[in-house]
């Protein structure tokens, strides 16, 4: 595959009032890759999630979107690269009050001014695409935890967005449903070669999905280990990382 860097951060710090949580970072997403964000709790993993979709603004630092500073950019560059992002929070849900199928309409119709028809004919393929063509008419609070995941994709995907970012989504999930969900992550990823950052802690998921890894430490605010999770699996310099992708109990760990 050709590389292309979609997403360049530079000398990222970031901090809440004077507390800084994330110090220095510099990374590249490739796109039509599928970039894991990870590390322990509290450790800035949703911090740089939503820095990179322009929702904070770092102390210092660039991130490039294409060629644009997502930082710096204004009016309507910010919309344009805004357009270009889809995104489920942590946690996050659709609203309730309204049927799947309308909360995917809402986003069309808050950053298009396209015909109703159109935008329903765009909800409709959203669904078809993660398997959910038969429950548009449904309210979330009718769905199982993995369907709703599912649509909160389909709403991520409202726009057509070359960049999808997943905070924790197999979190409540069943390994059965979170494996059914790599899988889709696997497919779109392939066939829409959409690029996917994703923060998650579930290891299966990450070897099944992972082109790439960043891990966050908390006490270093900074990244400990990047690469291809079998190679930190097995080469990594730091024990620490060694043990989490073999899921082994340690002293070292215990201590974060
Ligand atoms: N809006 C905020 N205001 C002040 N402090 C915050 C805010 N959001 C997060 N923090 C703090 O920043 C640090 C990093 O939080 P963050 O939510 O990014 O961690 P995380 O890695 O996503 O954790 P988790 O795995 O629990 O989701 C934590 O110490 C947290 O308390
Ligand atoms: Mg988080």
């Amino acid at each position: 595959m050709d590389t292309e860097t979609i997403i360049r951060v530079r000398n990222l710090t970031t901090a809440y009032g004077g507390n800084v949580v994330l110090d220095d970072l510099s990374f590249d997403v490739q796109r039509g890759q599928t970039f894991i964000i990870l590390g322990g709790s509290g450790c800035g993993k949703s911090t740089l999630m939503k820095h990179m979709i322009g929702l904070y603004k770092p102390v210092s630092g660039q991130i490039l979107i294409g060629d644009t500073d997502i930082v710096t950019a204004k009016g309507r560059q910010r919309k344009d690269l805004l357009r270009r992002f889809g995104v489920m929070y942590q946690g996050g849900a659709l609203f309730g009050s309204m049927t799947v199928h309308e909360n995917i309409r809402l986003v069309l119709e808050e950053f298009t001014d396209l015909s109703r028809d159109a935008m329903d004919v765009i909800c409709r393929i959203r669904l078809n695409l993660v398997g959910l063509g038969d429950a548009g008419q449904k309210f979330p609070s009718e769905l199982s935890g993995g369907m709703q995941k599912r649509a909160a994709v389909a709403r991520a995907m409202a726009l057509d967005p070359a960049i999808i970012f997943l905070d924790e989504p197999s979190a409540g999930l069943d390994p059965i449903t979170a494996a059914d969900f790599d899988q889709l992550i696997n497919r779109l990823a392939k066939t829409l070669r959409i690029t996917f950052v994703v923060v998650t802690h579930e290891l299966a998921s990450i070897y099944t999905i992972a082109d790439h890894v960043i891990m966050l430490d908390k006490v270093t605010k900074k990244i400990i280990a990047q690469g291809m999770p079998q190679d930190l699996r097995d080469h990594s310099d730091n024990p620490w990382v060694r043990h989490f992708f073999n899921r082994e109990p340690s002293e070292e760990r215990k201590k974060n």
